[in-house]
């Protein structure tokens, strides 16, 4: 086993066999490229595939982005999870242009000191957009390393990751020439995702089997090694307040930063009936139905979101000190919306089995 022959087999391999049509391997610009690794972050191509052309038409560039509200992010990235992607894309679309000019810096370490821009995300972008020999690391890279090279150590841990960084550094600096650096890096990606899957991986198609060493050891399925999950999952009840007016308007409150899904519009929410119940009277709203709660899994919660339908009356001003915003059916589609509480209002989640997937593993950051 060598460096160099690792990299020679993965960017062949990747030339072959790996993803040559995503949306954006076609005009690999550094913003393109930039979108498509953040919403690939702990989320499937497949899923990204419904988000990113809708995206990328309504922010064709950084500037369009900079300019939006962030509210218009937002109702994009709605469904996608992990909401804090969105508004650091957006801040940090308002850095470039504030601070840059609009354009991207030409090195993984400047790309890097931008908001919402890890070492890996600044890795890949730099790689494909400016050529600059640098490696990525991410969960799927970090796997196909793992069981090549068969590291024993947590995952999780520092020391595991300062290996692996280590190995990624040596790899890419062994790639006989940087034509071969583009095919490299996605070839990585696409045998983390494709062939090297956490579970059934498919090492007869994998063109490292004969050096692997997990492989060799037959230990590819307990690779890598996770140490017991600090986190335990939580359940917890979230009771919604649905008031609507005699012309159809919902009342919708925007959701603080640090919330569950922080940014976005949602109904009212209470933690438990009885505080509900009083805030739908302090707002001086009469109660119509308590629907059945539905489940909504968010990464280490489990909500059971109970909703309680109200006729309320929008013109008779504001009581009950909630500030919000009372807004009609044909506006919904415009505001950022949680994808369990679009379902409530029976509005479009975004459309594909991948949207669908993601909704389930939602997450509260
Ligand atoms: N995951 C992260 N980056 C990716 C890319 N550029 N293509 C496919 N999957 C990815």
């Amino acid at each position: 086993m060598t460096f160099t022959s690792f990299t020679e087999k993965v960017a062949s391999w990747q030339r072959n066999h790996g993803r040559h049509d995503l949306p954006w391997q076609v005009d690999r610009t550094p913003y393109r490229v930039w979108v498509s690794e953040i919403m690939l972050q702990q989320t499937q191509v497949v899923t990204v595939l419904a988000y990113y052309g809708r995206f990328l038409q309504h922010f064709p560039d950084v500037f369009t982005l900079a300019n939006a509200p962030v509210e218009a992010v937002l109702s994009l990235w709605a469904g996608l999870g992990y909401y804090s992607r969105a508004r650091n894309l957006h801040r940090c679309a308002r850095e470039l242009v504030l601070r840059h000019g609009g354009r991207f810096p030409a090195t993984a370490t400047e790309l890097a000191a931008l908001p919402g821009i890890g070492k890996s995300t600044a890795a890949a972008i730099s790689a494909f957009c400016n050529g600059e020999r640098v490696a990525i690391l991410d969960a799927n890279v970090k796997r196909v390393l793992v069981r090549y090279h068969a590291v024993h150590g947590d995952i999780r841990s520092a020391a595991t990751e300062r290996q692996l960084w280590s190995l990624a550094d040596r790899s890419v600096s062994s790639l006989a020439d940087v034509q071969s650096l583009s095919p490299y890096t996605q070839g990585l990606m696409d045998l983390g995702a494709m062939v090297c899957t956490p579970r059934r991986p498919l090492c007869q198609q994998c063109p490292l089997a004969a050096e692997c060493c997990a492989l060799a050891q037959g230990i590819v399925d307990r690779l890598p090694v996770r140490a017991a999950a600090r986190a335990t999952r939580t359940a917890r009840a979230m009771w919604l307040l649905q008031g609507v007016d005699a012309d159809g308007r919902v009342f919708l409150i925007r959701r603080g930063d640090q919330q569950i899904w922080g940014g976005l519009y949602c109904l009212p929410d209470y933690c438990d009936r009885e505080t509900a119940v009083a805030a739908g009277q302090a707002l001086g709203w009469e109660l119509q139905a308590e629907l059945a709660p539905v489940s909504h899994t968010l990464t280490h919660l489990d909500l059971s979101i109970h909703r309680l339908v109200y006729r309320s009356d929008s013109k008779r001003g504001r009581k009950g000190g909630l500030h919000g915003y009372w807004v009609t059916r044909e506006q919904l589609h415009t505001y950022g919306l949680p994808a369990p509480v679009k379902r409530m209002l029976q509005l479009p989640v975004a459309a594909s089995r991948g949207g669908a997937q993601i909704v389930k593993n939602d997450s509260n950051k």
